[in-house]
């Protein structure tokens, strides 16, 4: 319960923030999913999994990040937070392992097999993309693009081969070498450790 009341108070609190900020997760911070040392779940993860909501599709309740996302993106009848509530009764199939005759999706995306809900969205701030989505659709209004990432057999072809997909989970191919190394720091920047007594 006191959890239950400082996590709200950590969104209240992004809420002020997001007004500023350029993307909806921004205000969250990392920290507002990620708690650092007083995790609730895998990747660290801030946020109870949701164990209440129901997949129509499996009649089980979620599992792995999908179960993260609806610890927010649910309503609190379903285990959620009613922030953004996505009802998974009439919405796109999650939480399931693709049938193959329906989708192709690429397998960097999958999570244990399955299509979750980072399948389709991206949630880090670093993601410019409209909604978080994995594709750019120039703010929804080339929605089809995305749809052919996954369908592409109904999807034009010209779209389909200059696809561009949004991943933030390699660091290798990230801005890192913008941030100054080690080496070219000042010395005096790092703090020195205090002398331990004896
Ligand atoms: C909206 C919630 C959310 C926010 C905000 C968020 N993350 Fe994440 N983070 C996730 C999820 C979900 C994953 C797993 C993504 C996946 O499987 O593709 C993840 C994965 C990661 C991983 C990889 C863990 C692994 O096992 O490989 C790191 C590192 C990370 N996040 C750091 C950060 C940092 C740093 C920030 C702030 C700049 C941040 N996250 C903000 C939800 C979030
Ligand atoms: C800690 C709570 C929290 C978690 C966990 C969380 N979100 Fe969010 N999300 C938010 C908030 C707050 C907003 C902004 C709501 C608003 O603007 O009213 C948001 C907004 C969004 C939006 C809409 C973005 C836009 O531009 O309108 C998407 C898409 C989204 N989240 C996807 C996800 C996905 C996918 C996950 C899991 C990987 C996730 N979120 C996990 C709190 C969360
Ligand atoms: C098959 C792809 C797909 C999956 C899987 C998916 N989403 Fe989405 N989501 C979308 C698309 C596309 C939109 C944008 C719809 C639009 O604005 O037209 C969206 C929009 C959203 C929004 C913003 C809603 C709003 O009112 O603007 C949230 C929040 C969100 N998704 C969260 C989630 C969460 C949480 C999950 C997993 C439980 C999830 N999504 C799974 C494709 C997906
Ligand atoms: C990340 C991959 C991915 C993206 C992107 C994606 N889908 Fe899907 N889609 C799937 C998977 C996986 C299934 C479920 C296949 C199954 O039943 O096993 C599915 C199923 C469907 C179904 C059948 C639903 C049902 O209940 O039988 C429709 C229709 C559909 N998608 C339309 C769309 C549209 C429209 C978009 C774009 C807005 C989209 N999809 C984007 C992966 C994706």
């Amino acid at each position: 319960m006191v959890l239950r009341v400082f996590v709200v108070c950590v969104f209240v609190l992004s809420m002020v923030s997001v007004s500023w900020a350029s993307g909806a997760h921004d205000g969250l911070l990392c920290t507002g999913c990620h708690g650092i040392h007083t995790a609730k779940g895998d990747i660290i993860f801030a946020v109870e999994p949701n164990k209440k909501a129901v997949n129509p599709k499996t009649k089980q309740s979620y599992t792995g990040t999908t179960a993260l996302c609806l610890g927010c993106h649910e309503t609190p009848d379903k285990g959620g937070m009613g922030i953004m509530a996505v009802s998974a009764n009439m919405s796109h199939p999650y939480g399931v392992e693709p049938n193959p005759k329906v989708a192709t999706v690429p397998s960097a995306l999958l999570r244990g097999g399955k299509l979750e809900c980072v399948g389709c969205h991206d949630p880090h701030p670093s993601n410019p993309n409209y909604k978080y989505l994995r594709v750019d659709t120039a703010k929804g209004s080339k929605m089809s693009d995305f749809c052919a990432m996954c369908h592409s057999s109904k999807a034009d072809a010209a779209v389909v081969r200059n696809l561009k997909i949004f991943n933030s989970m390699d660091e290798r191919s990230a801005s890192a070498t913008t941030v100054s190394s080690p080496e070219t720091r000042t010395p005096m920047s790092v703090p020195a450790a205090p002398k331990k007594k004896q």
